[in-house]
């Protein structure tokens, strides 16, 4: 079989950084796009591709996927997994604080989708993982446009996977739990943050980036054809969902 090639948003650490390892260690050749450098993931990961810049800009998506295309002359798999997740009660939420979350969680997943269509379409097969967050359901205050960004990437999950299943392209979104980041540990997850969404699932323990791997590889198996347009929450039973 086609050494597949796949392009992780994000991956300098967290989740990102997680799915680009476990890609390469199934066999995939792996290309990062993050606004930071990569060490890490780059240090773990033979032959990696390593973008760097804002995912919300046209061209810095269109050069990066043109380079990826140089280097493994193909792209089989997307993970949109890129995001901002800033908290902040309604009343102090800034227009550019919307447009922020709106353009990295959103805007960014549309472009990235749109600038890799061709290159998916050429390989005549493709696998968009899309990462949303179980947030969408228990929707916490102070995070009101991070819950309508991750509600419309599930929208546009939904409608793309109509759109380009002719093409054997599958689109799915993830949405995990509270995941111990290091992002998620200074920002949402501390002061006891971590602990309450533990005590609302059912699995009693903190979510580890590892718990989506297998999630991940279940999507973009080749056998997954079948799966598509689906939100799978991987949130240990939250008590919500
Ligand atoms: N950690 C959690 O608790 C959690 C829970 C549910 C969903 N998620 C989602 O999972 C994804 C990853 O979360 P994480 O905790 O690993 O985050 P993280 O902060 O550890 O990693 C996100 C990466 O995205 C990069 N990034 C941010 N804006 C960018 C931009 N404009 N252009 C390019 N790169 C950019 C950052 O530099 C960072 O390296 C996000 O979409 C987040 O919303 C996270």
């Amino acid at each position: 079989m086609e050494t597949r090639t796949a392009l992780v948003t994000g991956a300098a650490q967290g989740l990102g950084q997680e799915f680009a390892v476990a890609l390469a260690g199934r066999g995939y050749r792996v290309a990062g796009l993050d606004l930071i450098p990569q060490p890490g993931t780059a240090g773990m990961i033979l032959d990696y591709v390593e973008l760097v810049g804002d995912v919300s800009d046209p061209a810095t998506v269109e050069e990066g996927l043109e380079r990826v295309i140089d280097q493994f002359g193909a792209l089989h798999v997307v993970v949109n997994n890129a995001g901002v997740y800033p908290a902040k009660p309604f009343e102090e939420t800034t227009v550019e604080d919307w447009r922020r979350v709106m353009r990295v969680n959103l805007e960014a997943p549309f472009l990235v989708t749109r600038a890799a269509l061709p290159y998916l379409k050429a390989a005549g097969w493709g696998r968009i993982v899309n990462i949303a967050s179980a947030a969408v359901f228990t929707a916490p205050p102070t995070m009101v446009p991070y819950v309508a960004s991750k509600m419309g990437l599930i929208g546009f999950t939904r409608a793309l996977a109509s759109a380009l299943a002719p093409y054997d392209i599958t689109v799915n979104a993830i949405a995990p739990s509270m995941v111990r980041t290091a992002t998620a540990e200074r920002t949402v997850g501390a002061d006891g943050g971590f602990e309450a969404v533990r005590d609302g699932q059912a699995v009693a323990r903190i979510q580890e980036p590892a718990d989506l791997v297998s999630t991940l590889l279940y999507v973009v198996d080749e056998a997954s054809g079948f799966l598509t347009g689906q939100t799978l929450n991987v949130s240990g039973g939250s008590a919500y969902l």
